[in-house]
């Protein structure tokens, strides 16, 4: 037998009940996983379905029970299976769109090639592939080198049904804070009106609008290509956005000079200096009180707490660094008006 191959039990199934048959060895777990039989069994020239099981002794009962079912087409034979291996990709990597980006570090120094190209071979859906140096400068932008595939300039990202322009390597993209963009959005309630200061390409206040409680959203960046990346975004998912969404491009630090304090609700991702800029999020509070969302570097949860004041609640969100993480800590503030 060939290498990668060996004799397995199979059941072949009319084609009419594959599916339930599947099912049903899935869920009493029968199914030899990992394996696919080479040929599919075809008496009457027609192609059944054919499924690697434990063992023929276990299986005789499950064609006794499909075959009525299966209008007497339930037969077990031997045939030559394919065993897959399961992958275990040599790095730790994040999928944007098409291209894998990998973090260069003292783990696959001196490898990085090979590292590349085995991921390219194995990862479905990706055309090239990057490392990352590391996260920089006041945009948080990624210094990607290109180690393997096509060279790309811009991909697309989907998240939660909306797709996301990214010029890669000139703003940042996380698709690991997708599940925290996902939380922060559904607590948004009917007529809010959402801040989203540094929103990079806009992973919240995308999704904000999409979700449609909001009655305004203000995303913000210093970074004109997120900005510019964001806009395009907000073109390619017009028909799903519910929300208006004004984009600005400032230093969050000028905000209250053209804003008016109205907002409910104010998102802070930046997390190595959010902190810097919570006088100016006091400052856009509503005069009805706001939940002001700040994101922070800390060892725990009660050095989080600790580094903003009126601080309710801290989750952990990200891991930064070894016994670093990054945390969102809820604020429940009271406006104070445009003083
Ligand atoms: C961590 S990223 C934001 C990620 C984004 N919220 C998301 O969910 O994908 C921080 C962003 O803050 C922006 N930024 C940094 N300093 C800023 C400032 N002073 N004013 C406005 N934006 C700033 C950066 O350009 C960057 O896009």
């Amino acid at each position: 037998m060939p290498p990668g191959q060996k004799r397995c039990t199979c059941l072949v199934a009319g084609p009419w009940c594959g599916e339930a048959l599947r099912r049903y060895l899935k869920d009493n777990q029968l199914l030899l996983s990992g394996s696919r039989p080479l040929k599919e069994y075809s008496p009457t020239r027609t192609v059944l379905p054919t499924f690697p099981v434990r063992g023929a002794k276990d299986t005789t009962d499950v064609r006794d029970t499909f075959l009525s079912a299966c209008r007497g087409v339930v037969e077990i034979i031997e045939a030559g299976c394919e065993t897959r291996e399961k992958w275990e990709p040599p790095a730790s990597f994040t999928v944007v769109g098409d291209v894998a980006i990998v973090a260069l570090s003292d783990e696959i120094r001196g490898r990085e090639k090979e590292v590349a190209e085995e991921l390219l071979r194995n990862v479905r859906g990706i055309r090239a592939v990057y490392g990352k140096e590391v996260t920089e400068g006041e945009y948080r932008v990624q210094r990607l080198v290109h180690l393997a595939g096509e060279r790309i300039e811009v991909t697309t990202y989907r998240e939660h049904g909306l797709v996301y322009r990214v010029p890669l390597g000139k703003v940042y993209v996380n698709p690991r804070l997708s599940a925290e963009h996902y939380r922060v959005a559904s607590r948004v309630a009917p007529g809010e009106i959402v801040l989203d200061m540094f929103a990079g390409i806009g992973g919240f206040s995308l999704l904000i609008s999409a979700l449609g409680k909001a009655e305004l959203v203000v995303a913000n960046d210093a970074n004109p290509w997120a900005v510019s990346a964001m806009l395009d975004s907000i073109k390619l998912n017009k028909k799903k956005l519910k929300t208006p969404i004004l984009v600005l491009n400032m230093d969050a630090k000028e905000l209250p000079r053209v804003l008016r304090p109205v907002f409910t609700r104010i998102i802070m991702n930046l997390p190595h200096s959010a902190t810097k800029f919570l006088d100016t999020a006091h400052r856009l509070c509503s005069p009805r009180g706001c939940i002001i969302h700040v994101y922070v570097v800390a060892r725990a949860q009660e050095e989080a707490l600790s580094l903003v004041p009126g601080s309710i609640s801290a989750t952990r969100v990200l891991d930064y660094a070894p016994r670093k993480f990054i945390y969102r800590v809820d604020v429940v503030a009271k406006g104070r008006g445009d003083k």
